[in-house]
């Protein structure tokens, strides 16, 4: 872990952390040009302005619209460009990509758990390729963390009862610092970790290595059967008694309330543990909560399995797809 060129500067090793670093220098700069110009005035006033004998006074100041209107108005604007390409830089660093390598991370304390779409567990390392778009979908067993890489200039909470999401694109191999930045009970301090960025074969020969235990999806395959979901939602999530899940992730489902909803992480998530919270139209409040039979893990192995089935389901092109099958009045693509 070498340090960057500007004393108490990490390194900088992400595309967005150069972008951070401009604004940070600049806010930097407005801060230290300010600094000096007031204490020097201060200064200068001070002396040219001084009492010089016992019995002087000053000349009455009423005060100048002038000079009022030009103190604030130059610092609203000033203000106002820190606001602008903070906000900028902002969206861009939270925006996830849509085309990431996707990364599933639990944490818990005090650790962090990975675990790569093919299958290979980490803990506490995270391997990436460099030069690609990583995303991680993150949440946590027990209380707030919060996944911190200095050197990418990004960081975001870990919360527990939903998932967030962060990217990163590594542009220099190496071993980077990933820090626990929430204060999370004794061993905080200690939760750290390491992100190894490889160049592009030898990050393939290390995935090859570590053939895990199988892909989340297929583990959250398992699951579906084990835990009955077939039984309602189909072997394929074909669709039944309960909605249709193949192929209606990423997409938008019509709810009872005649709302939409968009079908991503966090609503299948909540779909599982509290089904009756946004039921999809058409469909009875029928489902069982699996609130606290299944862990974090198994979850996202089950939001894999969803996301990994194909559009549509085999016997009829997805946009066909008639309700005559399932309970009168459900639309073609659903999901509870
Ligand atoms: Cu986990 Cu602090």
């Amino acid at each position: 872990m070498q340090q960057g060129w500007i004393p108490l500067v990490p390194e900088s090793a992400s595309s967005v952390s150069w972008k951070v670093d401009a604004l940070y220098f600049y806010l930097s700069g407005v801060t230290l040009f300010f600094t000096l110009l007031i204490s020097s005035v201060l200064i200068f006033f001070v002396i040219r302005y001084r009492r010089r004998t016992p019995y002087e006074i000053p000349r009455p100041i009423a005060g100048s619209h002038k000079l009022e209107t030009l103190w604030t108005v130059i610092p609203f604007l000033i203000a106002m460009t820190m606001f602008g390409w903070g906000a900028r830089v902002y969206f861009e660093q939270v925006k996830a990509p849509e085309n990431g390598i996707e990364i599933y991370v639990v944490g818990k304390q005090w650790m962090w758990k990975l675990q790569h779409a093919t299958g290979q567990r980490e803990i506490n390392e995270l391997h990436v390729p460099v030069n690609r778009k990583i995303k991680l979908i993150m949440t946590t067993e027990d209380v707030i963390h919060d996944f911190f890489v200095p050197a990418f200039r990004t960081k975001m909470d870990v919360v527990p009862g939903k998932y967030t999401t962060m990217w990163f694109e590594a542009t220099t191999p190496g071993t980077y610092h990933l820090f626990c930045a929430e204060y999370c009970g004794m061993n905080h301090s200690g939760m750290t970790g390491s992100i190894v960025v490889m160049e592009p074969r030898e990050f393939d020969n290390w995935l090859s290595g570590n053939a895990g235990s199988g892909t989340p999806a297929a583990a959250g395959q398992q699951l579906f059967q084990s835990l009955g979901c077939a039984s309602c939602h189909g072997t394929n999530g074909e669709g039944g008694r309960g909605p249709t899940l193949a192929g209606v992730f990423g997409k938008k489902t019509q709810l009872q309330t005649g709302e939409s909803v968009t079908v991503d992480e966090g609503y299948v998530r909540e779909s599982i543990l509290n089904p009756q919270a946004k039921l999809v139209a058409g469909f009875g409040a029928i489902m069982p909560t699996f609130q606290g039979q299944i862990t974090e893990d198994q979850l996202m192995q089950l939001v894999a399995f969803i996301k990994s089935l194909p559009t549509g389901d085999h016997t009829q092109p997805a946009s066909t797809a008639t309700p005559a099958a399932r309970p009168a009045g459900s639309p073609t693509q659903n999901l509870k």
